[in-house]
């Protein structure tokens, strides 16, 4: 075993919504986003002193745990962050919910690029108010931003764009003249700008992320961004999750949509935020290099083996997007669990004839996923 990712951990029969949707099924599942490794030692050992303590009464931040995500945001971005832009949440759907509450009334609308994170769309229309989706094209291999389709979905009624970088699905790192692009789109058509940066700490080939409010003061007044430590520290079941939102007076339309609906951060996840945030840097370096390895593989091994199914180019998280239209199936994804995987559905992304991976595995458990998903596809040749 060359790496502590290698490490095969039992899922089974303990809380993993993963896991339990398979139950007594011989089939691996590889959908939700949450990874099949241990969090780092330092946050494990943190956890460990908090629950010595024994007491769980409501939590509020500690000065370390607003330190921890400051100095984070500081290091890795360049990006100096005051305190009271922070609003912590249990979570980023609960974010997107609220901020469509917050920022457009009943039938006004919401603008987003597709395929897309399915809580952009149902957030939205939980909440009683519009989406309208502009489609994203393809330069090559590569997903980008259709400007034509965004002119074309935008109008009077379009108050704010839910935007996703790094994206979820496509694996794209928007670059500094897409984010340009973006912050002036929106300037143009006075939307707010709500950019989900939940996957800002997982680009691989060290490349290196810029946060959108960080291009002008013009853009951080006209935006809010939402990040945790949930998708890189493998932290999502401890509920911890914020917004940064710099203009005081978006912050208190946030604020206020929030009353009396949201619950509070607990105790656990504030510890683990706090942990991961200062000590769990190197602990990241090796999960990075680990799924870029992952992606390699993957990408070696489709090409190889099953060039049926289109991939694309894939620049961070550990979701791969792909195209199974070739096989012209109304249900794919029932037909690969037929064979003993289980992958997120395209459809729910707005894209049916796609379906998602999740290589936040062992190697040894991906290799397993896509042999048998070379078993489903030879079913249909
Ligand atoms: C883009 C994006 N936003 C938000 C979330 C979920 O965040 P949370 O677990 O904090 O609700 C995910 C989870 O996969 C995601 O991919």
């Amino acid at each position: 075993m060359d790496s502590i990712f290698d490490q095969v951990h039992e899922r089974r029969h303990t809380d993993s919504q993963k896991w339990q949707k398979y139950a007594g099924q011989d089939i691996l599942p590889m959908w939700v986003a949450d990874m099949d490794f241990k969090a780092p030692e330092p946050v494990l050992q943190a956890l460990h002193d908090r629950i010595d303590h024994g007491i769980f009464g409501y939590a509020r931040p500690e000065r370390g745990t607003i330190e921890a995500v400051l100095g984070m945001l500081q290091r890795n971005y360049d990006w100096a962050v005051e305190e009271e832009w922070l609003v912590w949440l249990p979570g980023l759907v609960v974010g997107l919910n609220i901020t469509s509450r917050a920022f457009a009334e009943p039938g006004e609308k919401i603008l987003t690029t597709t395929p897309i994170y399915p809580p952009f769309l149902l957030g939205p229309r939980f909440q009683n108010r519009s989406v309208t989706k502009a489609k994203m094209a393809l330069d090559g291999d590569k997903w980008v931003i259709d400007w034509e389709a965004m002119e074309a979905a935008v109008d009077s009624q379009t108050r704010m764009f839910f935007f996703c970088n790094p994206h979820n699905p496509c694996a794209r790192v928007f670059d500094r003249s897409e984010l340009e692009a973006v912050a002036a789109f929106c300037q143009r058509h006075n939307l707010i700008l709500c950019s989900d940066e939940i996957h800002c700490e997982l680009l691989l080939d060290g490349r290196s992320h810029t946060p959108i409010a960080t291009l002008s003061d013009e853009v951080s007044k006209n935006s809010f961004t939402l990040i945790a430590p949930s998708k890189t520290y493998n932290l999502a079941g401890l509920g911890c999750s914020l917004a940064i939102i710099p203009d005081k007076g978006l912050r208190h339309r946030f604020n206020s949509a929030t009353r009396g609906i949201m619950a509070e951060v607990n105790n656990l996840g504030y510890t683990a935020c706090e942990a991961a945030y200062r000590d769990g840097g190197p602990w990241r370096e090796e999960l990075l290099r680990y799924l870029g390895t992952n992606r390699d593989f993957i990408h070696s091994f489709v090409k190889e083996r099953i060039p049926e199914i289109g991939i694309y180019q894939h620049e961070a998280t550990y979701l791969s997007w792909m195209d199974v239209t070739a096989f012209d199936l109304s249900d794919p994804v029932a037909h690969f669990e037929s064979h003993g995987v289980g992958l997120t559905d395209g459809a729910f992304f707005d894209s049916p004839g796609h379906v998602r991976l999740n290589f936040g595995c062992p190697r040894s458990t991906l290799k397993e996923g896509l042999e048998r998903m070379e078993k489903a596809v030879d079913a249909l040749r």
